[in-house]
């Protein structure tokens, strides 16, 4: 019997393969929920104008295509450790970095990087939370188990529960954390909560792995990531993924950063050291081209302040939407969807079943996950009165 004709078909991947179907649907009026990117009022992925000018001078220069070092270019991997952790943080003499492939190339390097060195440790992800943390974690060969997170009876965080798993988990879990704009559910910790966490965290002896996808889609740049402040104040050791997919709409560049936070300069040294022997052994090192495009534009005042400005933009638009959307479920008779306009980042968290959305797919042509996560950011004003009567329509 050949060793391949044993193989099972795998399941499509609950988001990506979303886009699968999306593309072969033939309704003109569908909608695609489903994966997280943000799509202007024209419906079409943005170039935004500092990544059009950083691309134009990139492509003046008429580089030769060099392999990176493993770690990856070193103006993009000194531009994103300040953008993390600040310009010149004292800190960053302890913190290990590497460039990644997006912010699941990211999670995916740091849990080779924590299996190899603690191969027996747990891991604990939300309920719910990316449904690729846990295949990722999975296939990275860790046991992973889930802390209270979403409460429907509270439309909100489970605090108290979440604190009472993360005080029984065992010394040495992992523990992955999103530190902005939680993926699916948009409910956030505030910092009363985070201190808890954090004094969980240090009480029990777990190791935080942060999850930071959307920086600057919640509150801003710097609020988005002051969650990373006050576990460096406790005195951690944390890990922290990145991704500038979304903020810098380059999904197709795959271009996020690995961060490790070590006690003193020599451990750095070392975790570097492995981080580079996991990429190495993996893809060898990181395409270029994203790097560039990023270093390019958080190293020039005007273009970092272009970013900012456009930013700030898709994050207040995505707000308008999450209002518009609220005022459109209002006037197709929904009146107890509100919360949507609470919750942050490009998701809502519909609290619509399986089967409701299974219906809102096959009947009205509008894509959304089939645990009940619906990407604002996909919405504009010619689409969005069709997706209100048709989460009416299937409720
Ligand atoms: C999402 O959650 O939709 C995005 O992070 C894209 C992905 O890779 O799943």
């Amino acid at each position: 019997m050949s060793l391949l004709q044993t193989l099972q078909l795998a399941p499509t991947d609950p988001i990506l393969g979303l886009n699968e179907s999306f593309a072969k649907d033939p309704r003109p009026d569908k909608v695609n929920l489903g994966v997280g990117v943000y799509l202007g009022e024209d419906g079409l992925l943005p170039l935004m104008e500092c990544i059009r000018i950083a691309e134009e001078r990139l492509t003046a220069q008429n580089k030769p295509h060099g392999y990176l070092g493993i770690d990856g270019l070193p103006a993009y991997i000194k531009a994103t450790r300040s953008l993390v952790f600040g310009e010149d943080a004292p800190v960053l003499e302890r913190v290990a970095s590497v460039q990644a492939l997006g912010g699941t190339g990211a999670l995916k390097v740091g849990a080779d990087f924590i299996q190899q060195l603690t191969p027996s440790a747990k891991v604990l992800i939300s309920t719910p939370s990316w449904e690729n943390h846990r295949a990722l974690f999975t296939r990275a060969g860790f046991e992973v188990g889930e802390y209270r997170y979403y409460s429907a009876e509270q439309k909100g965080i489970d605090v108290d529960g979440m604190i009472d798993d993360l005080q029984q988990a065992e010394e040495g879990t992992v523990v992955v954390l999103h530190a902005c704009c939680h993926n699916p559910t948009g409910y956030d910790l505030q910092k009363a909560d985070w201190d808890r966490v954090i004094e969980a965290v240090a009480s029990r002896k777990l190791v935080a792995f942060l999850d930071m996808a959307y920086q600057g889609f919640g509150f801003g740049i710097e609020e988005d990531k002051a969650v990373i402040g006050w576990f460096l104040d406790a005195g951690l050791e944390f890990l922290v993924a990145t991704s500038f997919s979304k903020s810098f709409s380059l999904y197709g560049e795959r271009i996020g950063a690995l961060h490790v936070v070590a006690p003193d300069a020599e451990a750095a040294r070392k975790v570097l050291s492995q981080l580079k022997v996991c990429i190495r052994t993996n893809y060898s090192n990181p395409a270029k081209q994203g790097a560039a495009l990023v270093a390019e534009v958080l190293g020039d005042p005007e273009l970092r302040q272009s970013w900012e400005d456009e930013l700030a933009g898709m994050r207040e638009r995505i707000k308008n939407l999450r209002y518009h959307l609220v005022t459109g479920l209002r006037d197709a008779g929904i009146t107890d969807m509100d919360f949507i306009s609470d919750q942050l980042g490009m998701f809502s968290y519909s609290g619509l079943t399986k089967d409701q959305m299974v219906a809102l797919r096959t009947e009205h042509g509008v894509y959304g996950t089939d645990a009940g996560r619906m990407c604002v950011a996909a919405l504009n004003s010619r689409n969005i009165e069709h997706v209100a009567k048709a989460i009416a329509a299937v409720r």
